[in-house]
Parts: structure tokens; sequence; C-alpha cells
């Protein structure tokens, strides 16, 4: 558990006041950076102590054999892994012989910042050594946003009371040594040693070094400049091995005299490009940098955040705790998509080698929704990235017997990497979360360009996979059967309707989109008897329902599952899949993460308010949110079926997921899905957002605690601006055409200067339903 007393809570930083070496490794996600294509964790500078040491690159990783104890026919053999690359980011010092290294001598103080708005990590710390010397250290770190090879690294040493000879050596480490996997299983398998050594250079204060991994088969050339200074007579070398390459300063240091050292990293990786092009690459990269310095760096992060947030930023009145974790929440979102660029965004960004830096449907329901309103060109990137992994996507569908495009469940390049077929392919809603992901994207932004390029071709192939999984039977009701819907608690089930109800949504988006590009669905092959076959799977799609008790399936025949029983299930025998059988868990009604309440959500118009309510009620108690995916889901519908305490609950569960450490796995990375998460509880959950086709609705209401929550929407080239209070709801159209909008249902038009305060009906409160013992939201205290 991050413990909360080192932590200050403020609106725009996070800010550790002492150094606990027993949450290292979670202080390294919480403070890594990242532009979504270089990643570095908040390690120390000097190296050590580490919790897991962690610079990633986006897409880098190797393969390895998948070990069955028994094969069966398409299970995938290579799996993909993510892997630490070479270690930009180390400053050693060495103070009158004795390293800087905290676990010795006397910390004095030690101070770490992430600055939310200037996008920059800053530490400072006073140490004595153990042989009396005082040093004072400042750094200062950024992965820039405007210059995606780019990361960079001020340090300063500053002499305190005794004059001290200092030597700094800035390194680029490749191979370090990682600690073993600790045995839960969604942590990330080590190997030992990936890359190998092509080329290493050290000159003055350049260095490079080029390597390539063994098996994927990618080279990645890393290469560093420094500017020093430091008091007559300051020197400097430079040496390099195959795995190191290092730049030595020495200097001595009366009382009050500094040494500086600017580094400047650069990053390049190909699985095709010559030693001669990479090298290139990385070098014109840190050019590029040197051109504006360390300042123009520092300057271009400011001005980039200051856009990002001037369109991006939730005010929350009231509460401080959750004000800081959205902030926290919406940077670190952004820091796993800005610059993916037609690469994956993995579940943990590229904040540690969880889930073994694999991609999932996190990105496109969890983190696209938020980014298409405040970020749209990353949302575009990132479904190109989609697209350009079909003929993968297409593959699969191919070896599976089935047609049209199979999306992987868990990927870094685009083939499946799932081992376990019924929490892996077997979970085909990816599919259709892709689909809605397109569709989302396509209506809040209007870019037809994207539609006929990109959109037309994902939406086609996946709803060719829905139409080759499904059937009519002799009624000629579509069922979808033997697939895994989110919930991973039940597999290979028949009829989830969260599938089924997504993939109906991309049947007929589909055949809506070959009637408007008529040219693309030619080039795909589409005729009118394939669309039609789309709508007529749409339109005669089953849904489970269960009459006697009014309410919902979440598949065919799971409310006469037996119950689980939670009453003997202890506290500390969850999450359930590390202490009970699957196949037990799989007959039972017990549900790992929201599922029939997602659907509520993202297929709101199909249910009305008093399934909504019922359906929620009945769920409630068998959901037991061994995924940090659910609370966030929770909350959105906990406050639409009239249980706002509820709602908040799980708002601040997925706010805090990481800055509490609520799932005791911070250390191995992020849960960027439930940062997302939080924007959702607030904006769709208490902001009441719901957005299908045409039809921009709020149904607002804050819970007690908040006074106000503010938030701005970037759609069809307008700004809209949301303030919701106690009270009354307004709505502000910042830029841009008027805009029609729904406040309750009601139709509401704004327009420049004329914002609409609106009055929020009276609540229809519920009792608010029982969770399983043991398992009610986290909440402050
Ligand atoms: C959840 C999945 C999720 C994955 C990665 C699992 O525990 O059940 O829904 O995609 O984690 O976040």
């Amino acid at each position: 558990m991050i413990t909360h007393t080192s932590y200050a809570v403020e609106p725009w930083a996070l800010r550790e006041r002492v150094l606990n070496l027993d949450v290292l490794p979670q202080s390294e996600s919480v403070f890594a950076l990242s532009n979504g294509h270089v990643g570095w964790r908040g390690n120390l500078d000097e190296g050590e102590p580490h919790g897991l040491p962690g610079s990633y690159l986006n897409g880098v990783h190797e393969v390895h054999p998948l070990p069955y104890a028994e094969a069966g026919y398409g299970y995938p053999e290579s799996g993909q892994t993510v892997i630490n690359v070479t270690n930009g980011k180390v400053i050693r010092l060495l103070v009158d012989d004795e390293p800087f290294d905290l676990r010795y001598g006397r910390l004095r103080s030690h101070e770490r910042v992430l600055d939310l708005r200037t996008g920059l990590l800053t530490r400072s710390c006073e140490w004595t050594s153990p042989a009396g010397d005082t040093v004072r250290v400042r750094s200062t770190r950024l992965v820039s946003f405007t210059q995606r090879a780019i990361a960079a690294v001020s340090y300063e040493v500053e002499a305190v009371d005794s004059r001290v000879r200092v030597v700094v050596q800035s390194e680029l480490v490749a191979n370090e040594q990682l600690p073993g996997r600790n045995g839960d299983p969604r942590a990330a398998i080590v190997l030992e040693s990936p890359l190998e050594g092509e080329e290493h250079f050290a000159q003055g204060g350049r260095l490079r070094l080029v390597h390539r991994t063994r098996r994927s088969g990618l080279r990645v050339a890393t290469a560093a400049d420094h500017a020093v200074t430091g008091p007559e007579p300051t020197t400097t070398s430079g040496e390099s091995t195959a795995d190191v390459a290092r730049l030595t300063v020495t200097s001595v240091l009366e009382p009050g005299q500094k040494l500086h050292v600017e580094k400047l990293v650069s990053y390049g990786w190909s699985s095709t490009r010559s030693l001669p092009a990479l090298r290139a690459q990385a070098d014109a990269a840190l050019a590029s940098a040197q051109h504006g310095g360390w300042q123009g760096l520092v300057d271009e992060q400011r001005a980039y955040l200051d856009d990002f947030w001037a369109r991006a930023d939730v005010e929350v009145d009231g509460d401080e705790e959750i004000q800081q974790a959205v902030r926290f929440a919406l940077f670190h979102v952004l820091q796993a998509g800005a610059r993916a660029e037609q690469r994956a965004i993995p579940a943990k960004g590229l904040t540690g080698s969880g889930y073994d830096g694999h991609a999932f449907w996190d990105t496109e329901t969890f983190v696209l929704p938020l980014l298409t309103y405040t970020a749209p060109g990353a949302v575009a990137e990132a479904l190109r990235w989609r697209q350009n992994t079909l003929p993968a996507a297409r593959e699969r569908a191919a070896q599976l017997g089935l047609g049209g495009a199979a999306f992987p469940w868990r990927t870094i390049a685009g083939e499946e990497g799932s081992a376990y077929w019924p929490a892996g392919t077997a979970a085909f809603h990816v599919n259709a979360d892709i689909a809605d992901a397109v569709v989302h994207y396509t209506a809040v932004t209007g870019d037809k360009p994207f539609e006929r390029d990109t959109g037309v071709e994902l939406l086609v192939e996946t709803a060719r996979l829905w139409r080759s999984l499904g059937h009519h039977d002799h009624q000629g009701r579509f069922h979808i059967d033997g697939v895994t819907g989110p919930d991973e608690y039940s597999a290979v089930a028949d009829d989830n309707t969260y599938t089924n109800l997504m993939a109906r949504t991309n049947l007929l988006a589909a055949a809506d989109v070959v009637e408007r590009h008529p040219r693309q669905a030619e080039a795909l092959g589409v005729d009118d008897e394939e669309s039609a076959a789309w709508r007529d799977a749409a339109g005669s799609m089953h849904i489970p329902y269960n009459h006697e008790l009014g309410v919902h399936e979440q598949h065919a025949g799971f409310t006469s599952y037996q119950r689980w029983d939670f009453a003997t299930t202890r506290p500390d025998q969850y999450p359930l899949m590390l202490h009970f059988p699957y196949f037990d868990i799989y007959r039972k009604q017990v549900v790992k993460q929201a599922d029939l309440v997602l659907a509520m959500y993202k297929c709101s118009p199909y249910f009305d308010d008093e399934h909504k309510a019922r359906n929620f009620a009945y769920y409630e108690p068998l959901t037991v949110r061994d995924s940090s995916l659910s609370a966030c889901c929770q909350a959105v519908i906990a406050a639409e079926a009239g249980h706002p305490g509820l709602a908040y609950d799980y708002l601040v569960e997925a706010a805090l997921m990481d800055l509490r450490d609520l799932e005791n796995n911070t250390r191995d990375g992020l849960h960027i899905a439930s940062l997302a998460g939080t924007w959702m509880a607030l904006v769709a959950g208490f902001g009441g957002l719901r957005h299908h086709g045409d039809t921009l609705e709020f149904k607002p209401r804050l819970p007690e605690r908040f006074h106000r929550l503010a938030f701005n929407l970037e759609l069809l080239g307008r700004r809209l601006r949301v303030e919701i209070g106690p009270a009354t709801a307004t709505y502000t159209l910042v830029s841009g055409e008027p805009l029609e909008i729904r406040h309750y249902h009601e139709p509401v038009t704004v327009e420049v200067d004329k914002p609409q305060g609106l009055r929020i009906p009276a609540p229809r409160l519920r009792p608010a339903p029982e969770q399983p013992p043991h398992r009610r939201p986290n909440s402050h205290g």
C-alpha cells in the first residue's frame, strides 16, 4: 500500500515528501513518464535501489514459446512480452569515494514531485555520506510530448558544507538485471538479457548503443548527448562496452558550488531498418532536440500540456483527493496514448511490464472514449493500429474457421497472445469494442476521411466475424454461442448479453457505413446480400431475459446457476481466480467484473430505467470486482439507478486504484483503464453523459460531497462546457456552431455566449443494493 502520509493532496501535482523504500516499486509506477512512444519508470536517477527498472519503447518486445501440456488446434504457439530496453536515465554519483546510495549514509530530505501542468518529474534531496559529506542533488526529468523519440534529464549536485570530490557517471545501460517474477500471473515473464549488442560508441559527451532483440528481430538504437557546467577544472571522458556507454564527469566542489549535467536521450527502433539507418535516426532525433536544448523541451512540454488541460481538465469542488486523482488519471491516460501513433496502447501504458505489456479491450472500451472527447487525434491513431494489424486478425479468423477478422484478446504486435482459450480468444467481444470505438469516434469528430479509409474496413471485417460466429435458430433468432463476455468468471457461454448487444451495434454500423461508402464497400467485396444479412442478424439478435425475475440474463441460463458461496469465502481468498479452480467459478453465479452492468452503459438505449435499476440490484450482490475495470462501470450505473452514495464509493475506488495501490500490484504498472474510468465515473456517472448516434444527453446529479463538477467535451468542431452544481447544470458552448443536446430527455440548443442553466429534477433514490461480504467498494478513509 502506498502510505498516504508521504503523498500530499494537492490539485496539480503528486508530491512524495519522504522516500519510503517499502513502496519504491509502486512509486516508480506512479512517477512514470511517457508519451506513448517512450516510457521511463520513475526509477531513482542512480539506478539503485530499485523495485523494477523500466525503460520501454512501444512495440519493442521479445517472443517466447508458449508451452502446453497438451497441444490443441489453434492454440497460439508464440507469446510476446515487453522488454526493458536500454536505460537512458541512469546518472550515478560518487561523493569522495562513496557511492550516492540512499540505503547508506543519512538522507536528510527527499522530495519528488510530478507536476501535471509542466509534465516534469523533479527530485530534490539532501544526503550525508557515511564519511560525513553533505550534498544536495536536484534532478528534473521529462519524456517529451512534442518530440516523441526524446527523453531528457537535468541533474545538479551541490556541495553543502564541505569541499567534495564528485564523479558523475551518466550512462546508457542495456540488459539490466531484473527482479524475478513474483508468482502473480498478471506480472510479466522475465527474459534474461533479451538484447544483443550490435554497436557501441562513446566520444566526449556523445554516447550510443545499438542492440537487436534475439528472436523478434527488432533493432533498438539509443543515443545521448550532454551539456556539462561546473567549476574549473571539471573534466569529462567517455567509454563504452556492448551494454554500457558512459560519460564520466569529475569535479571538485567547494561549499555552495554546483556541477550541472544536462542529458538528452533519443531512441529509435525498427523491425526493418538497417543499422546505419537506425543509427542516423537516433542521431537525427538528438540533433533536433539539441536545437532548442533542454529549455526548449521544457517550454514545449508546458505548451503541449496547457493545450491539453484547456480541453480536458475536470474540476471537482468539495473533494480535494478526487480532484487530484482525476488530474493524475487524465495525465497518465494522455501519457499512455498521446504519441502511441499506430502502435498499441497497453493495459499498463508504458509504466511497467504487467500483463507482459499487452493491449486488451481496455483500450477501446475505457481509454479511447475519454481521448475521443479530449485528444481525438490519438484515437484515430490507435484505431489505425488495429487496421494495420488486420492481416493477422484475418489470418486468425481463417484459422478458427470464421469470416472477417478476429482481433486478438491480448497482443503487442497484432497476433493473439493469449494462451488461454476461455478468457482469451473466446472473448470475441473485443471485436465489437473496436467497432464501437470507430462508431463513437466518427460520431464525435465527424472525421469522414477516417471513416472512409479506416472505419469501413474495421466495421466490415468485424461484422463478417459476427455473421460467421452466430447462427439463426429455427425461429429465426440470431444467437452467438460459446463466447466469453467481459466477466471472466463466466466462460464459453451462450448469448452473452453484452456481446450480443455490442455485436448488434457493430452489424448495423457496418450495414450503414457501406451505404455511405459504396466504393470502399465494393473494394472489400461487400454486396447487397451481405449487408442485408448483417441487418437481419442485428434485427433478430437474441437477448436472454428471465421473465420470472424480471431481469436480463448475463448470458443464457446464468440466473439459474448455483450462487457462489460468498458467506464462507474469506477476504483473503480474493481475487477468486488465485484461490479457486476456474471450473467451479465458471459454473456459479459470481461476477468478476461489470458485464451486464457495462452493457447497460454502452448500450444504454436498449434498457429502460426500471430494468437498469432491477438488473443493477440483481448483479450487485454477485459482483466481486476482481478486476480493476469494474468499479468505474458500477459507478456509472449506480449513479443512473439512483444510488449516488454508492456511485461515489465506486468512483473513489477507481480513482485511487493506483494512488492507494488497492489491488496490490501497482508495482507492475498503472491500471490505465481504471484511470480512464475515473473520467468515465465522473462524466458519464455524475455528469450522466450518454452519446448514441446524434443524441447527446446529460442526466447530471452530484454526490453529496461535491459542490461543483465541471468538464469540457470537444465534439464536431465545437467545445462544450458543462458545469454541474447541486441544483442546476449549466451548458456553455465555448466555440462552434449551435448544438442540440438533451438535459433529462428535454432538447436544448446551446449557442456561443448563451449559457443555458437548467434545473436538475428531484432524484428518484432507491435503497442501495448490497455487495458480496467483504466486497464493499473502497471509499475514503
Ligand atoms: C480483466 C480483463 C482486462 C485485463 C487487462 C483482466 O483482469 O478481467 O477484462 O482486459 O485484466 O486489464
